[in-house]
């Protein structure tokens, strides 16, 4: 009986770990990583190499000046600090990240996607109009909330979210990443303003526009505030 009760609990706690091991796809860490039937032409890796442990010191986990805002004179009106693997090398491999976020009054963060995290927002200057969109699947539900200081907001991994300063004062921000390089992907600079330019005939067709306003929009700019 004691033999079975421990078969039984071991099943259950291995049927757990199986869960917990299975519950999350590993997040890749690059664009693509394109596999090659040769190893001897490639390198696995899923980030960055790392350092040897013994030569590390503290200033790999450090990074320094946060506290400067950031200049904000560009079209959209605000600028995004990130603090990611590529600019404090401790993160690698840690799966979190920090951007300090600059708004002049009415600056807009445009609507963008991390594909790899999810994003936590603490407003700590000015009046934030922020919001997401939920994934075809769930109805495009648009969840919005205006902030102000002391404010939290999470975004969810992957869905396209903005934030826009509704205040005629400057605002400012930080957000956690639940990765140490999560990417950023402007809706409108990747759609719109891609190199080369997406045929007109798939734009025209997905937004169902003609070709002048196609046109006009990918003559545009596409300022990338990161
Ligand atoms: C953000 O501001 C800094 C200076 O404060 C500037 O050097 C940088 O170019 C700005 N970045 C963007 C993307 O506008």
């Amino acid at each position: 009986m004691k033999g079975y009760h421990f078969l039984i609990s071991t099943l259950a706690i291995l049927a757990f770990a199986t869960f917990l091991a299975s519950a999350y796809d590993p997040s890749p860490l690059q664009d693509f990583c394109v596999a090659l039937k040769d190893i001897k032409d490639g390198v696995f890796v899923n980030g960055k190499f790392c350092k040897d442990p013994k030569l590390a010191n503290a200033n790999d986990f450090f990074f320094s000046g946060l506290q400067n805002p950031r200049n904000t004179q560009n079209p959209v009106g605000s600028n995004v600090t990130a603090v990611n693997v590529d600019n404090l090398a401790g993160l690698n491999t840690l799966g979190i990240s920090l951007a300090r976020l600059d708004f002049a009054p009415n600056g807009l963060n445009p609507p963008h996607t991390h594909p790899r995290a999810t994003e936590i927002l603490v407003v700590l200057e000015g009046t934030l109009y922020v919001g997401f969109v939920t994934s075809n699947g769930d109805g495009n539900r648009l969840f919005t909330k205006v902030l102000n200081k002391g404010d939290v907001f999470v975004f969810p991994i992957g869905l396209i979210h903005f934030q826009l300063n509704v205040a005629h004062v400057n605002a400012v921000a930080f957000a956690g990443l639940s990765s140490q390089n999560p990417g950023v992907i402007t809706i409108a600079n990747a759609v719109f303003g891609s190199k080369p330019p997406i045929n007109p005939d798939v734009l025209t067709k997905a937004f169902q526009v003609d070709n002048k306003v196609v046109d006009y929009l990918q003559k545009q700019f596409w300022y990338d505030n990161n």
